[in-house]
């Protein structure tokens, strides 16, 4: 049995984290209704400059981008619930949604203003043309939204 100390110290603490919790949902929602754009946090390899290109058209965009360099983004994709055969190279979470790869910024937004019920939006693999990817050749290319089993729709289609 824990002693009652123990135990107001364990109440005390995880009423902090969801406190914590609270606080950023709050805060998300409040960025929501005012019409701000939530931060984007990028979790993207060191030496990887795609990833550093789709920052710059996020942040183009309007969006306030914070990029982590982390040695395995396998790891972090695995823990937000990316299926694998929707994986790209950067793996961003922005208000309650992951974004996979080079996922065009007026979706994101577009994802944030409707709030599907979907864990989130990806582009899979590293399509020709996509933002971030600009070059000669175009590939046409879906932007999927995936839920916690790994389904997935078509949330749109760009490219030639
Ligand atoms: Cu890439
Ligand atoms: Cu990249």
């Amino acid at each position: 049995m824990p002693t009652r100390r123990q135990f107001l110290a364990a109440s005390a603490a995880s009423a902090l984290s969801a406190a914590l919790v609270h606080r950023d949902l709050f805060a998300a929602a409040t960025d929501a209704a005012s019409g701000a754009l939530p931060m984007v946090t990028v979790y993207k390899d060191p030496g990887c400059e795609c990833c550093t290109r789709w920052c710059k058209h996020l942040s183009a965009n309007g969006f306030v981008v914070q990029p982590r360099d982390v040695a395995n983004v396998d790891e972090i994709k695995h823990t937000m619930g990316v299926p694998e055969r929707l994986q790209s190279c950067h793996t961003a979470v922005v208000g309650r949604y992951v974004v996979e790869g080079h996922v065009p910024a007026d979706l994101v937004k577009k994802m944030l203003t409707e709030q599907p019920q979907i864990v989130g939006l990806a582009a899979p693999g590293m399509p020709e043309g996509s933002p971030g990817m600009e070059g000669p050749k175009k590939d046409k290319y879906d932007i999927l939204t995936f839920d916690r089993a790994g389904k997935t729709t078509v949330f749109a289609t760009r490219g030639a």
